[in-house]
């Protein structure tokens, strides 16, 4: 399908909106789906059958090869309600161009910006009501696609659903984490998949997150396949540390490339920190926090947005980060980010995408 070509939508708004059950003074992350959703078929090699429809449940067939092979990819992103009501999402075209680059790595096909982003906008258009205004609140939009074809054997499927869901929600980490660091299991090593957000890379965090979480800690800090001497990311978010004077975050294809992450950086260049993509070593992090030197550790994602770490086991040891109050940079970043995405500053980078 070319890029011009015009996609129609099919919308059948729902009879019996669920709005009014909402609690939205005490929002949890992930529990309440909005009134509709976005379906997309790709069949015979192109994308037909858009339509908004209510939010329910889908068929599906057991011998679905997603069930059975994984191709299985998703995405996150956020809207935000500004105080006259005007409803933005964060920085979409971002998430779209990173969608494509999992499919493409899946062996999936991509999913044009007319149905994307065309599609979040209609969506949100139909569904509005539902994006909350309180900060600390948003529409957490979860774009996916997963292969349909019911057929057993190791080909990539035939056929693709494309769905978007929606849901109000609140902090997805309501205080600061503390992160154990993983030096046995590995989530990606060089050439596979860890730069893409596919279902599996969330599966094999499981086991190792809960012996970390038996162990009291909230969520492990992977470290590379090959030595587990480098740093890579949270599993749920990216990595962000102050080292000195400089921003740094673990760089490379085995982590995957967050839009926050990004936002974050490109914010600390522009305001003239220096600011580096580069391998970060554990020792390196562990010496630093020992001298004085790590001012700041913070998780960077869609859902975690900025989260403080406070505490990094490593061999058995345990040691804390400053206190969240003085942490000059995140907390400088969290409320640009804040003002800027519920519409109380001016938006220099054109990040919004007001629906
Ligand atoms: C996101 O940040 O949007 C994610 O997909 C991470 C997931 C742990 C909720």
């Amino acid at each position: 399908m070319s890029a011009t070509e015009q996609i129609s939508f099919r919308v059948e708004p729902t009879n019996s909106s669920r709005l009014s059950q909402v609690d939205f003074n005490n929002l949890k992350f992930g529990q309440i789906m909005s009134d509709h959703m976005l379906v997309a078929e790709y069949n015979n090699g192109k994308w037909e059958d858009v339509s908004i429809v209510p939010y329910g449940d889908l068929t599906i067939s057991p011998s679905m090869s997603a069930l059975h092979y994984g191709q299985a990819i998703f995405e996150g992103i956020k809207a935000y309600k500004f105080e006259d009501g005007t409803v933005s999402i964060f920085r979409p075209d971002k998430n779209w161009e990173r969608f494509n680059k999992s499919a493409s790595r899946l062996q999936m096909p991509e999913v044009p910006e007319e149905i994307f982003l065309g599609g979040l906008k209609q969506l949100l258009d139909i569904d509005r009501e539902w994006v909350p205004s309180k900060e600390g609140t948003s529409l957490y939009i979860r774009p996916f696609m997963f292969a349909t074809e019911s057929a057993l054997g190791v080909h990539p499927s035939i056929s693709y659903k494309f769905v978007v869901i929606t849901c109000p929600v609140g902090a997805y980490y309501s205080k600061p984490i503390s992160l154990k660091v993983e030096t046995h299991y590995t989530r990606a090593a060089e050439g596979g998949v860890g730069f893409s957000k596919n279902a599996g890379n969330y599966a094999l965090s499981l086991y190792p997150t809960q012996l970390a979480n038996d162990e009291g800690y909230d969520q492990i800090m992977w470290t590379d396949a090959l030595e587990h001497k480098y740093i890579e990311e949270a599993g749920t978010a990216n990595l962000i540390f102050r080292i000195g004077d400089t921003i740094i975050t673990p760089h490379g294809d085995t982590i995957l490339h967050g839009v926050t992450r990004r936002t974050i950086m490109q914010l600390a260049e522009e305001w003239g920190y220096r600011a580096e993509q580069r391998r970060v070593s554990v020792q390196e992090l562990i010496d630093g926090i020992k001298a004085g030197q790590v001012s700041e550790a913070f998780a960077a994602g869609t859902a975690a947005t900025i989260t403080h770490i406070d505490r990094i086991g490593f061999e058995g040891t345990d040691y804390t980060l400053p206190p969240v109050e003085g942490r000059e940079f995140s907390n400088k970043v969290l409320d640009y980010l804040n003002q800027l995405r519920y519409g109380k500053v001016e938006d220099p980078f054109g990040w919004n995408f007001i629906v």
